[in-house]
């Protein structure tokens, strides 16, 4: 079975295509022509796809939508629409919609568009979920995230706590644990990403115990902090992710931190080293355990 979908449509007709498509491609099709009843459908079912009409009576697409979300927030949506494509993007664009279908549309379109939305939902949630890659040392840990989510899920715009909390939990900020938070803050994962990634003190990366930042801003480059990168790398072994076997250290290099006074200037976790002789470097870790 390649999927479960449920389309959604007053119109009956609508439905009976949409399964003489797709069930023989290999999907799982059922269909109902009552938001309402489509709502307990999805409570009661783990649906991969919902592909619903956006003007329907009583329920419209837009609530139905949003309801799905709130069930389920990993729904995957197409919805399908008889307007204007780009009104319609416009006005749901928040809603989560991946894919939209234009009324009428040929067996063809529908085929390649719910093949291309499955596989696209499929690869973004084994991106998002977490892998041994992401495991993060211990469900205590994620049981402390939960902890966090619960406490602050009702403070609005506590998204910064919860990430900064997180991080000083588990280290970093992976994809798995972005997804985590937007889902108990019921804020979209996209959201959760660009705080990530417009902070720099945030990092998507397993960082060792001992995170090391290389300056390789203009006056500590000017002061061969390429030399310092490379003692660094050819005294202590580092994984692809810049962390040593024993998760003792890490490094990132980093574009200034502001004491180019003294360059060349590294950090190891929060102490600054002005004027750093790349061959005093192993002196300097020493004092880290
Ligand atoms: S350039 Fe290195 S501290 Fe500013």
């Amino acid at each position: 079975m390649k999927g479960k979908i449920l389309v959604v449509d007053d119109d009956n007709i609508i439905i009976r295509s949409c399964k003489g498509v797709l069930e023989p491609m290999g999907y799982d099709v059922s269909g109902t022509i009552n938001p309402r009843e489509a709502l307990e459908l999805i409570r009661d079912n783990d649906y991969d796809l919902l592909i619903t009409d956006m003007i329907m009576p009583g329920i419209d697409g837009f609530e139905l939508i949003k309801r799905t979300k709130e069930l389920k927030p990993d729904t995957t949506v197409i919805a399908m629409t008889g307007y204007s494509i780009k009104e319609t993007i416009k006005d749901t664009l928040e809603y989560g919609i991946m894919d939209y279908l234009q009324k009428p549309f040929s067996p063809n379109i529908l085929a390649d568009t719910v093949d291309r939305v499955t596989n696209l939902a499929r690869k973004l949630k084994s991106q998002l979920a977490i892998t041994e890659e992401d495991d993060v040392d211990g469900t205590h840990k994620i049981e402390a995230v939960n902890a966090l989510i619960k406490q602050y899920k009702t403070v609005p715009g506590s998204l910064i706590t919860v990430l900064s909390k997180t991080q000083e939990i588990i280290g970093y900020l992976p994809p798995a644990i972005q997804r985590l938070i937007a889902k108990g803050l019921r804020i979209p994962v996209s959201e959760v990403h660009s705080v990530v990634s417009f902070y720099p003190c945030y990092t998507m990366k397993v960082r060792g115990r001992h995170n090391i930042r290389v300056c390789i801003g203009a006056a500590c480059y000017a002061k061969k902090a390429d030399s310092i990168v490379q003692k660094l790398c050819n005294h202590l072994h580092f994984d692809e992710d810049n962390v040593t076997d024993d998760k003792k250290f890490s490094y990132e290099l980093v574009r200034c931190l502001g004491a180019c006074a003294s360059a060349p200037v590294i950090e190891v976790d929060h102490d600054t080293h002005g004027t750093v002789d790349p061959d005093k470097i192993t002196e300097i870790l020493k004092d880290y355990n």
